[in-house]
């Protein structure tokens, strides 16, 4: 009889005949009047519902305008062989899952099965097939739902205020961590794109939302999204974001650590990015970094600014002039950065995996890391984070560095193993420090924290430290580079639409 109700239902005809089988055992009837309040919405639930017959109405409570009132309103009607309530029993903590609507039964009652949760999930645990099923099912439900979505929002973007087709192909695009800036600088240049007689219109969408797990589905319905240093791309993510329909990450920076490119290979997601956008405006900031630190600058202007013009050692800086400065990580950015140097009249001591004929040639000569450390008062990180490179500077390196040393890392704070430069500072190992990023910049860097107490004591350490210079990641934020990161994020766009793919696609990583 119960299974009989699962083969007649559209919800469970996907299900194999053993999964109905051991479903059907769990399912126990219940007869309603018409009215029955099947469940409250806000009280706990463990179980969920399969109609046989009548219908059930979900109702949520709005206050009314005017009044002190909640006034119930009907969010939808689950007729035969539907289900509600099912997604709460897949909760982590089913015992704390609490209602989101009123269930009541309709005109002239219902007849419902009701299944309890704990058993379903005994069910599940018991045989790892049905879990695998519940997750195939739903899977194809949302992905044929997201279809039902895309369709709709291509039909609607396709046609212009007339009503005709504009015969171009559209691109969806939604751009994740969107700050003003990012928002004043893509809308006018995707506007100039698609007003320049292109085939091709992209339609750019902002949210400030940061991409995780959760805000994943916001993509539902777009064909690429485009990140930025702090968002996050992992297995999880890129597994979410396929199922919305994503075939595109384009990357508005250099950096890729924090996307799961085996993933998006798996799930055929091509990945771009701006492998250059300003090489000159990181290495200049980097070399502010280090004045900054040097000599002392926040705390001079400070103290000016609060007419105190006196000097005392505390403002003590050295001149570059004829001092070593090590730079690890010769690639474009650490290039720049050497000929900056040689421009002081610094020794220039360089390490990388691969030598650069340019550094030798500007007087740079290459040594090991160890030699950087023991020879060097500036040591400039310019490598990319990778699993080689992360904690570059640890508490193993803290012994071997030159007394006093001025560390500047503008690349990715993960190079630092942060407590140890805080030890390093604290046990004057270190002299200085300029910092552009941070290892767990990702919870605020970008948003202001200036009303809310910082709870991250690493950074509290770092910044009531008066011999460290922070800024947060800031070191591409010149005009020249921000225009470079706009054009060429259409750019790789554009080449995507075009059906380029793999090495052939400009830019990408995979
Ligand atoms: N703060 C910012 O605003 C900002 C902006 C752009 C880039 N960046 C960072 O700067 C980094 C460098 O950028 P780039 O354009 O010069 O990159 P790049 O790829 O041109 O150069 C990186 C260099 O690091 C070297 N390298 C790789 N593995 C190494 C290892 N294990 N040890 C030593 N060297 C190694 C490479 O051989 C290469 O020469 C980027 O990875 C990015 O993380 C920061």
């Amino acid at each position: 009889m119960a299974k009989a109700v699962l083969e007649k239902s559209q919800y469970w005809a996907n299900y194999s005949g053993a999964f109905q089988d051991d479903l059907a055992k769990l399912m126990v009837p219940c007869d309603s009047p018409e009215g029955h309040i099947f469940i409250n919405e806000g009280d706990r639930i463990n179980s969920f519902l399969i109609v046989e017959s009548g219908t059930l109405y979900r109702t949520k409570r709005q206050s009314e305008e005017g009044t002190e009132a909640d006034v119930p309103f009907q969010i939808d009607v689950v007729g035969p062989g539907s289900v509600t309530g099912f997604l709460h029993v897949a909760g982590a903590s089913p015992h704390e899952e609490v209602a989101f609507a009123t269930i009541v039964a309709g005109t002239g009652g219902a007849r419902v099965w009701e299944v309890s949760g704990d058993d379903f999930r005994k069910m599940c645990e018991s045989n790892s097939m049905h879990s695998l099923e519940v997750v195939k099912v739903l899977s194809n439900r949302l992905r044929s739902t997201t279809k039902i979505v895309r369709s709709i929002v291509d039909k609607y973007h396709d046609e212009d205020e007339n009503g005709s087709s504009t015969k171009k192909s559209l691109i969806k695009v939604l751009c994740y961590d969107t700050t003003s800036w990012v928002k004043e600088t893509f809308e006018p240049q995707v506007k100039a794109f698609n007003e320049s007689g292109k085939d091709l219109m992209v339609k750019m969408d902002f949210t400030n939302d940061r991409l995780n797990a959760h805000t994943a589905r916001f993509a539902v319905g777009y064909d690429a999204i485009c990140l930025f240093v702090n968002d996050t791309a992992d297995a999880g993510t890129i597994t979410v974001l396929s199922m919305c329909g994503v075939k595109l990450i384009a990357m508005r920076c250099a950096g890729f650590d924090r996307v799961d490119i085996k993933t998006a290979k798996t799930f055929g997601i091509s990945i771009v990015r701006v492998p250059a956008y300003s090489p000159y405006a990181v290495a200049e900031h980097a070399i502010a970094l280090l004045m900054s630190v040097n000599r002392r600058i926040p705390a001079a202007s400070t103290r000016v600014k609060m007419a105190d013009f006196t000097l005392d050692s505390s403002l003590l800086g050295m001149d570059i002039h004829g001092k070593t400065v090590g730079v690890m990580g010769t690639g474009q950015i650490g290039q720049i950065l050497c000929r900056i140097i040689t421009g002081f009249g610094a020794n220039l001591l360089a390490y990388d995996v691969f030598e650069s004929d340019a550094v030798k040639n500007m007087g740079g000569k290459y040594v090991t890391q160890e030699e950087i450390y023991k020879n060097c008062d500036v040591i400039f990180l310019m490598m990319p984070l990778l699993p080689a490179t992360k904690h570059t500077i640890n508490t193993s390196v803290l012994p071997l560095l030159k007394k006093g040393v001025i560390l500047i890392n503008t690349s990715r704070g993960g190079l630092i193993d942060t407590s140890a430069l805080v030890t390093g500072l604290q046990s004057d190992i270190i002299g200085g420090c300029g910092l552009d990023v941070y290892e767990n910049e990702g919870d605020y860097f970008f948003q202001d924290w200036s009303g809310k107490a910082i709870i991250d004591s690493t950074l509290t350490a770092l910044l009531g430290n008066n011999r460290v210079v922070m800024t947060a990641h800031q070191a591409f934020f010149t005009r020249e580079a921000i225009d470079k990161i706009v054009s060429t994020t259409i750019e790789n766009i554009d080449n995507f639409s075009t059906g380029l793919r793999g090495k052939d696609l400009p830019n990408s990583i995979c």
